[in-house]
């Protein structure tokens, strides 16, 4: 039975392990930086608006937008993690951003999204890579909607599984056991695994209007980098133990990953897929 539990992009594990992670990676790599920008734009956000993100995580948007929209604006974080937003205390400090508990600055609150009680007066209400953890999308989608100003704008971003790709070399056979991999993480992972793409028609089903999409892909070129968010060494082993794949394919794809990235070849592209959804204006 393998010993890595299959868990998807960014999920809730707390683990000290994760959480540094987090903490770190966004200063070790510059396409994050650019993945963040890309995320900020699509918020809209100008001096004066009022933003609130839930699932903030470790808060690494969070100095950003403090600048963006400037001393009459608003930025509010939620997270269900205490230690989540301990992090993002932490980096809030470091960055010199004011928190609300001394002056006007970025208010960090604990809690979960269907239970934040924070009124819907946000003109943008940002999840990035938090519905995917949620077990009913729709719901979740309709409790961000709450939050925003009528008019306002809610942002969902997460990333789309089903067009990561990962090299295990060029013969056939090795194009065909990723393909088999990458497949059937799709379609057994958890709801981050298949959300991303459907997003659309979620959130009409949620009473919000879809007003735009935006995708980007950033690469990682080493395994370590992969970790935690895609434990790409530990499918294999979930696919044979789910019946996907010969005992034999589970263990091609590891060495193969493993001869890869030793020799320096390793490359996985994942897909981010931004949405711009609009709450209705009332009446
Ligand atoms: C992948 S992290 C998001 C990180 C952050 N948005 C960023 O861009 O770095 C997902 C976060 O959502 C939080 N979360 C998960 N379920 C939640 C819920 N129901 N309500 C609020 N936060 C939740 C987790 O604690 C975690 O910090």
């Amino acid at each position: 039975v393998p010993d890595t539990p299959v868990v998807d992009l960014d999920h809730r594990d707390e683990s000290g392990e994760y959480l540094r992670y987090h903490a770190a990676r966004d200063e070790q790599r510059p396409e994050y930086d650019r993945h963040r920008a890309d995320v900020r734009d699509l918020t809209g956000a100008v001096a004066g608006s009022s933003l609130l993100e839930v699932g903030c995580g470790t808060g690494a948007h969070l100095p950003h937008f403090w600048n963006s929209v400037g001393p009459h604006g608003r930025v509010v974080a939620a997270d269900s993690s205490e230690k989540m937003l301990d992090l993002a205390r932490a980096r809030l400090q470091t960055a010199q951003v004011p928190l609300f508990d001394d002056e006007p600055g970025v208010e960090l609150v604990h809690g979960r999204l269907e239970s934040l009680g924070i009124e819907g007066v946000f003109d943008v209400v940002l999840a990035d890579r938090l519905i995917g953890h949620l077990e009913d999308p729709v719901a979740g989608l309709q409790h961000l909607a709450a939050l925003a100003r009528a008019g306002g704008r809610v942002v969902v971003i997460n990333m789309l599984n089903a067009a990561t790709t990962v090299s295990l070399g060029s013969e056939v056979s090795d194009r065909a056991l990723a393909a088999r991999v990458l497949a059937w993480r799709v379609e057994r992972g958890t709801t981050s695994s298949w959300a991303s793409s459907v997003v659309p028609s979620l959130a009409k089903r949620a009473g919000l209007e879809a007003v735009g999409a935006k995708c980007w892909t950033f690469t990682c070129r080493t395994l370590a980098e992969t970790f935690p968010h895609t434990p790409l060494l530990s499918y294999g082993d979930h696919a044979f133990a789910d019946g996907a794949l010969s005992a034999s394919e589970a263990a091609q794809w590891r060495e193969r990953l493993e001869a890869l990235d030793a020799a320096g070849e390793f490359a996985v592209t994942v897909t981010v897929r931004g949405d711009v959804l609009q709450r209705p204006t009332a009446g």
